[in-house]
């Protein structure tokens, strides 16, 4: 049986923990792979299901998954609403593989999670299942001196380093890579965060 995840009590309310608009990456992909055809992308921690649902109405195939079991409900409720159709289940990314391929990987906020020894062997598998001309799509946070813990931080979190990220993929084509810091109101309390976003593309 799966655990409950330290998530669920932030995602147990009726509002949306982290909104329902999509993150700003989101609209670089509809210009880098258009759903002008059937593309299938993959939302990693999808979290209540803002960035998922968001692709979906796009017209884009929709599979999200996420450790919370209550994240996957918000995001059925969410996909719901706005009457999309989505698929989602619950998973643990470090153990979970993917049985299939996809034309886009997304993820945002999530792969702090990811324990620094298992990075190599997930983001191998990650571009495996990665179409040829298809996009990982990456927003993750990095570590800086300047910056604190946020208030509503993660037990066990390991922040990437500036290039961590870029090093994996240095064999695709960067489409997109900016470090950026940023203020945040998660958890009503101001702090920043460091983020590495990224935008690679299969050979
Ligand atoms: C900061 S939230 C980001 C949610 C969403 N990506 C967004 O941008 O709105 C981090 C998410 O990662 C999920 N998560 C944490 N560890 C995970 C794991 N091992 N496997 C899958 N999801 C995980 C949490 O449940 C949470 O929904």
């Amino acid at each position: 049986m799966a655990q409950a995840s330290s998530y669920d009590e932030r995602y147990a309310g009726q509002g949306y923990y982290w909104g329902t608009k999509p993150s700003a990456i989101c609209h670089q992909v509809l210009q880098l792979i258009p759903p002008d055809r059937a593309v299938s992308l993959l939302d990693i921690g999808c979290g209540e299901g803002r960035n998922a649902v968001f692709f979906a109405h796009s017209g884009y195939g929709v599979t999200a998954f996420d450790e919370s079991a209550e994240g996957v409900a918000k995001t059925e409720r969410l996909a719901k609403a706005v009457q999309v159709p989505i698929s989602v289940f619950q998973a643990d990314m470090n153990e979970h593989r993917l049985e299939q391929d996809f034309g886009i990987l997304f993820s945002t906020g999530v792969f702090h999670l990811i324990p620094r020894n298992l990075r190599q062997e997930v983001f191998t598998h990650f571009k495996r299942r990665t179409t040829a001309g298809g996009l990982n799509v990456f927003s993750l946070f990095v570590r800086k001196p300047f910056i604190g813990k946020a208030p509503d931080s993660d037990p066990g979190a390991e922040p990437w380093l500036s290039g961590e990220l870029l090093t994996l993929y240095h064999d695709w084509r960067i489409e997109y890579c900016a470090e950026e810091v940023f203020d945040c109101m998660s958890g009503g309390i101001p702090h920043q965060h460091a983020v590495n976003r990224m935008i690679a593309r299969k050979p």
